[in-house]
């Protein structure tokens, strides 16, 4: 007897799943606005919702958002921020190895509750010198633990005297001596040396630094109440930052396929700034170029591969299987997907290349899926919305121009008819390629006046912090989970259903008819 096929549901003639609704549209490209994502039955409410994402074995974020490797957007203070809200700052390449080096430092050292190594004055010094060196430095801190030549306490160079007036004096003549100084035997510190600071500070109301000594009184870490209190705070939020197994943040740093005088790969030079950034504590490094899918990216993703085995590596950028498929097999753990869709980008007006993100991100998904290897959706991400649609394809998102016109990325802030602005330019525009990126764009340093720029320079709007703008993305993200029932990524992929934007459904979605007085943020 035949079997009575049950008909399907008018539900899934119009809302298809990624691999019904992609192959349908193959010879068309889509991009974020020419789709929408359909609802699904829901027991899940927006602020249960987990949005952790793992980026390679050992790399895991709290949040599935990525700062962008540009020099308008992430050095040490953004990488902070992104990493404590539980994300992912990557520190550009566009400036001295060296200075690359002490950005993830910064970030590498910032808030671990005990700071291991503080910096440290001689009696011998003068004040003045003192403050130099927090001028030069950028430190935001003024109050430093005092020792002599063999390493022993011998006081506390308090804040309130770090002051011009007194530069001429020597650290000795005012520093508060060592039998005045708080401080704790490392012995003490047991299992859960937070708890113990905290209680310490607890009960010495005033005090906010707590100096940790061994058996021979010599300086072995400093406490401050503000890193305790931060750290203990994190515990109850939500999304929490994003550390690694030493409890420090987490941060990536980008380099460059480099090529030397012949036109050769600069494997020496990668190497040892690879190792160097290794040293630092680098959590992932990005191998950042306009055209992932050539031989020197191949070879330099091999050569780290073989050098650093355990480390993370993310390699692109790239819009094809082949591309996500050779990548991974030199080794890569993540692959950025994006080929001029970003904000500041003209790649396909000027060199007539590209693809449209979502379709890019569909390929190279499904390119994936029999690797293991993440997909990274990098640019053209203009609101949480476009977020909840990358992440049905892929694991983590990467985004420049919404982080731009925050104070925590690098730059100034302009005025102009009484707006307050930011700088935010296309690392292939030619401004950031003299400045160093050109080689990320196949061009040669130096070279850059016969060069078509792909990048334009540009301005943001000054927003007020980062804080606020991932707020408000999570925010979108968590509803746009909530409408499909998904309580994690992995079920957002698994139940995305998606279907085609008119262009008359594309001005129904923004605000119509009506004259806007206030925008929701
Ligand atoms: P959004 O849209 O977030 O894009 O501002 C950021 C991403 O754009 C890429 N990028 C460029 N692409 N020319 C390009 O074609 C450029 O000058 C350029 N600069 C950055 C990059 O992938 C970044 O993450």
């Amino acid at each position: 007897m035949a079997v009575k096929q049950e008909p399907a549901s008018v539900d899934a003639q119009f809302y298809k799943p990624a691999d019904a609704f992609f192959p349908a549209y193959s010879s068309v490209g889509l991009t974020y606005d020419d789709v929408t994502l359909a609802t699904l039955y829901s027991e899940v409410l927006p602020r249960d919702t987990q949005l952790d994402t793992q980026l390679a074995d050992g790399l895991n974020l709290n949040i599935p958002i990525i700062s962008a490797d540009m020099d308008t957007v992430t050095e040490a203070r953004m990488a902070i921020a992104m990493a404590l809200n539980g994300g992912l700052g990557l520190v550009h390449y566009n400036m001295p190895e060296k200075q690359q080096l002490s950005e993830v430092s910064r970030v590498k050292n910032h808030v671990h509750g005990l700071i291991q190594d503080p910096i440290k004055v001689a009696p011998e010094q003068f004040i003045g010198e003192v403050l130099e060196m927090i001028e030069k430095r950028r430190f935001a801190f003024s109050t430093f633990p005092v020792v002599d030549g063999t390493g022993r306490l011998v006081g506390l160079l308090s804040g309130h005297v770090v002051k011009p007036r007194y530069a001429k004096r020597k650290i000795a003549e005012a520093l508060t001596p060592r039998n005045q100084v708080h401080t704790i035997n490392q012995k003490e510190l047991a299992t859960n040396p937070i708890a113990r600071a905290d209680r310490f500070f607890t009960d010495h109301p005033g005090i906010h630094k707590l100096l940790v000594v061994d058996d021979e009184d010599r300086l072995r870490g400093l406490f401050t109440m503000s890193d305790v209190e931060r750290i203990t705070q994190e515990r109850s939020a939500q999304f929490k930052p994003a550390r690694d197994a030493h409890f420090r943040l987490v941060c990536g740093a980008a380099v460059s396929a480099t090529r030397n005088a012949f036109g050769d790969l600069d494997r020496e030079r990668i190497m040892e700034h690879v190792g160097a950034l290794v040293e630092r504590g680098v959590d992932i490094v990005a191998i950042s170029t306009a055209h992932g899918h050539t031989k020197g990216v191949g070879e330099t993703v091999k050569m780290l591969r073989g050098a650093f085995p355990r480390l993370p590596l993310m390699a692109g950028n790239v819009t094809s299987g082949e591309g996500v498929e050779y990548l991974t097999e030199c080794g890569a753990n993540a692959i950025k997907v994006g080929q001029g869709p970003g904000s500041i980008c003209t790649t396909r007006i000027v060199a007539g290349v590209g693809i449209p993100q979502l379709t890019a991100l569909y390929v190279c998904s499904r390119a994936s899926r029999a690797k293991n290897v993440t997909i990274v959706a990098d640019g053209g991400i203009n609101k949480s919305g476009d977020i909840v649609k990358a992440l049905t394809l892929a694991h983590a998102v990467i985004c420049g121009g919404l982080f731009a016109g925050c104070p925590e990325a690098p730059g100034q802030m302009m005025e102009i008819g009484g707006k307050l602005y930011k700088q935010y330019r296309g690392m292939g525009s030619l401004a950031a390629m003299k400045a160093g990126s050109a080689a990320r764009y196949g061009h040669a340093a130096g070279g850059t006046q016969k060069v078509a720029p792909e990048g334009v320079e540009a301005l943001k709007e000054l927003v007020p912090s980062v804080d606020l703008v991932l707020t408000q993305l999570i925010g979108g993200i968590q509803s746009g989970m909530g409408y499909l029932g998904a309580a994690d990524l992995a079920r957002l992929r698994e139940k995305a259903r998606y279907i085609r934007v008119s262009p008359a459904g594309q001005r129904e979605a923004a605000p119509h008819d009506v004259v806007e007085v206030k925008t929701g943020s």
